[in-house]
This record gives C-alpha cells, sequence and structure tokens, in this order.
C-alpha cells in the first residue's frame, strides 16, 4: 500500500505568544487575563502552578528556536501575536516596541524560508479588554477589528496565514459559562452568566468576519482564517439511536456555533432551536449581513468527546469514557487519550458538514510530567512515546489525504515547552526540552524523527 504527501505539505510546529515568549513586563507589553488572574488567590484552582511570565523566553531566544526548526526541516511556524504587547493599556495607544518585536521576528522567519501561520487572538486577551466589558461587550468587535488592522499593516507582507481566533469554545465562550451551562467559567472572566457567554460568541463571529473583510480590502496576499477545536462526538452507547443524535447535537454546539457561521454565514439549526432565547437580538440577520468566508479552516485534535442522551439536557457530551464506563482520573491538559481515528473522523466529518475550501491541522501532540523533584529540567528527551503518537496520527492524515480532502498541514503542538494554564510548567509537549534554569534548547527524539521524516516526504 502506498501512501503519499504532496511535496509541498506544510509540517510544522505550533506555540502561541504567552505560552513561550516571557518577558511579560518588557519593552511595553501591557497585562494580559492570564497575568492578571495567576495572581489573585481566589484563581489559584486554575493558576496554581503560576503565571506565563518568563518561561523558554522565546522573546530573547527566537532565532535560536528559528534555527533549530529550519535545520530539522519544518516548513511551517505557527504562533500568535501577543494582543497586549501592540495595545498595552487600551485601544487608543500602540506600543512600538511590539510591533518591532514581531517584525524581526517575522522577518527572521522569512529569510529562512519558514511558512507562517499566525493567530491574532490566541487567549491572551489585553486585561483591558476584560476591564471594559471583555468578549461580551459589543465595543469588543471595534476593538477586535482596530487591532487587526494594526496587525495587517505592520505584518502582512510577512505572514502567509492568519487565523483570527484559536479555540473560542475554551477562551470566548469558556469565559463566561460551565461546560454544563450552570456552572462558572473555566477561563478569565470566570463568570456564570449564558447570555452573556452567547453575546461573546456573536461578537466573537462578528468581530472575526470584519477582519476577513478588512484584510481582503487591503489585498494582502495572504490566506485568512480561524483556528477551531472540533473534534467527533461519539454516541455514548453505539445502540442507543438517542446517543447517536445526542453526539450530533453536542458537536453542532461545541464546534458549529463558530464552523457555522465562518464556513456558512448560519449558526446550526439544531443549537438555534434550543437557545434561541438566549441568543443576541436579530443574531440571524446580522451574521447574514456580515457574512464573509474564509480561506482555510485551521483544526486542533488532541482527542474525541463523547455523548449520552439525557432528556433533561440533550446537549452536553458525557463526562464518561465508554471504554471505561466512568469519567477517567486526569489533570486538565495531561493524559489527554491518544485517539489517532478521531483525526480521520473530524477530518471526514468537517468535509462533510462543512466542504471547507482548505483544512490545516493546527495542533496535535501530547505531554509528559516533568520530574517534580527537578521541575526545571525537560522530561523525556529520548521520547519514544511522542514518536509513536505523531507516527500513528501522521498514518491518519495519510488516510484522509488519499480520500482527496484538501489538507494542506500538520502541526504538533509544540515547537518547544509550554506555559499551560493549569499545569504550569510541569507538562512537556516540545519537540524542543526546554530547561528553565538557563534557557538551554535540547531537541527532543521525536524532533529528529520528524526531520528524517518531512525529508523522506518532500
Ligand atoms: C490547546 C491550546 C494550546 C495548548 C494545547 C495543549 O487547547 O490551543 O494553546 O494549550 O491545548
Amino acid at each position: 500500500m502506498n501512501f503519499s504527501f504532496p511535496k509541498d505539505f506544510l509540517w510544522g510546529a505550533a506555540c502561541s505568544s504567552f505560552q513561550i515568549e516571557g518577558a511579560w513586563q518588557e519593552d511595553g507589553k501591557g497585562i494580559s487575563c492570564h497575568d492578571k488572574y495567576a495572581r489573585i488567590p481566589a484563581h489559584q484552582d486554575l493558576y496554581r502552578y503560576g503565571g506565563p511570565d518568563d518561561g523558554a523566553d522565546f522573546y530573547h531566544h527566537y532565532r535560536e528556536d528559528i534555527d533549530i526548526m529550519v535545520e530539522h526541516g519544518l516548513k511551517s511556524f505557527r504562533f500568535s501575536i501577543a494582543w497586549p504587547r501592540i495595545f498595552p493599556d487600551g485601544p487608543d495607544k500602540i506600543n512600538q516596541p511590539g510591533i518591532d518585536f514581531y517584525r524581526d521576528m517575522f522577518s527572521y522567519a522569512n529569510e529562512k524560508g519558514l511558512n507562517l501561520l499566525i493567530d491574532l487572538y490566541h487567549w491572551d486577551l489585553p486585561q483591558w479588554v476584560l476591564d471594559r466589558g471583555g468578549v461580551a461587550s459589543r465595543e469588543f468587535i471595534t476593538w477586535f477589528e482596530d487591532y487587526a488592522r494594526v496587525c495587517f499593516e505592520n505584518f502582512g507582507d510577512q505572514v502567509q496565514y492568519w487565523s483570527t481566533t484559536n479555540e473560542p469554545s475554551v477562551s470566548v465562550f469558556g469565559g463566561y459559562i460551565g461546560g454544563d451551562l450552570k456552572s462558572v467559567g473555566r477561563f478569565p472572566p470566570f463568570e456564570c452568566d449564558k447570555v452573556k457567554a452567547f453575546a461573546a460568541c456573536h461578537n466573537m463571529n462578528i468581530a472575526h468576519m470584519r477582519a476577513v473583510k478588512l484584510y481582503r480590502r487591503m489585498g494582502l496576499k495572504g490566506k485568512i482564517g480561524a483556528v477551531i477545536d472540533a473534534v467527533p462526538c461519539y454516541p455514548y452507547s453505539i445502540s442507543s439511536k438517542k446517543d447517536w443524535e445526542a453526539g450530533e447535537r453536542a458537536f453542532d454546539f461545541y464546534a458549529g456555533k463558530w464552523l457555522g457561521p465562518m464556513l456558512l454565514g448560519k449558526y446550526p439549526e439544531s443549537m438555534t432551536a434550543c437557545f434561541h432565547e438566549d441568543m443576541p437580538e436579530n443574531y440571524a440577520e446580522e451574521l447574514t449581513r456580515e457574512y464573509e468566508p474564509i480561506d482555510f479552516i485551521g483544526n486542533n485534535y488532541y482527542e474525541p468527546h463523547y455523548a449520552e442522551y439525557i432528556p433533561e439536557k440533550p446537549y452536553f457530551k458525557a463526562a464518561a469514557d465508554p471504554e471505561i464506563g466512568e469519567a477517567r482520573e486526569r489533570e486538565e491538559f495531561v493524559g489527554m487519550k491518544p485517539y489517532p481515528v478521531g483525526l480521520y473522523d473530524i477530518m471526514l466529518l468537517l468535509e462533510e458538514k462543512y466542504h471547507p475550501k482548505e483544512i490545516i491541522i493546527t495542533e496535535n501532540g501530547m505531554s509528559v510530567k516533568r520530574d517534580e523533584t527537578n521541575i526545571s529540567k525537560p522530561s523525556n528527551i529520548h521520547d519514544e512515546n511522542r514518536i509513536r503518537y505523531m507516527r500513528a496520527h501522521i498514518m491518519m492524515l495519510a488516510r484522509v489525504l488519499k480520500l482527496g480532502i484538501n489538507i494542506t498541514g500538520y502541526h504538533v503542538w509544540a515547537v518547544e515547552d509550554t506555559y499551560e494554564r493549569t499545569s504550569g510548567y510541569r507538562h512537556d509537549y516540545g519537540l524542543i526540552g526546554i530547561d528553565y534554569d538557563t534557557k538551554e534548547r535540547i531537541p527532543r527524539d521525536s524532533l529528529k524523527w520528524y526531520s528524517e521524516f518531512i525529508q523522506a516526504n518532500t
């Protein structure tokens, strides 16, 4: 059997600004929501391992890191711009050193021939945005559009692919309500307000469309889309028709509230049928008026969801894993269960339901826990387990490509060890290990394996 990959396939790796940059107060950067909430005692359940202050210090090491990526044959680097570096205190004043940093870094990546896929907003909302009402405020649309304009004006000639947002189910909707639609959200501003959650969702969709329109008006040459975490939602019991249906509804609700507007110009019917009352006024008309199609959809895949039909809450995924019949013991962001077939299924599902012009896999990866007694040292440099993980997922990708679905890139999360909100620096996702004392970069075996694989397939 012969699987092959297109020669110009974007084999890459991803990271985001706040998760590796460090330099949290340097060169005029403002405070992000994580900088703030990590310092509030009441939020220590989520931020018990601190904030993203220092970390891998990519801010001062980007040349070295880009060199390592390029030496290992990576073709694409997915990263994000820290909005609080560009607009530190409010919507009026631009911070020139922030612009200079990204301009220099992107120009270095361009020189080395690395494709750039850049998110405008990957989770580090400036705190001033939250102080003025957050994504739930209508003003958010203008703030976002102005920020997008500054980014396009300054970096539009350097970036090949733009994404407006990353996983907004977590960072936008999830800031205002918990997954059961009753509890407090698990993301700043940690509110419990369903109406605000839907307002924030709608505002994010409109802000996204305005940015896409603006990009087109400016006549820039790259492509623009968004990054979502759509995953298959399997029935808890495969003998229950109702569980299958609940799975579809749960998918429509979790991922469709972004995919629908962004790819089809409307919210999924199963969602509006249930939540019409909670949605902002005239949401459907506004969406039709503002709709602007995207060039590609980025999708992050880690593990699937499961749904069970429960009459009183027909939407929500079951926490339980049917293989073991109960909720898995796990710390957040670690112990995500590798399930490579899910990657195949989600690509098929996206194609079938939304027919995107182009799909890019923007995140896929696994973490390994650091040694608690030696927390500044990277774990697992000889990471056979990660190689097996990548191999299994890349094989699934090969199978979907054979069906003719237009997938043009795959990015491992992460380029290097990252800060994760709930686990601080305790779980390593990196192809490159970071020693947090010395800031030494140590390529893991998985990076060497990936490098050989890329070489053999381009
Ligand atoms: C994804 C996020 C990314 C990282 C990984 C582990 O949900 O997009 O920033 O935290 O999980």
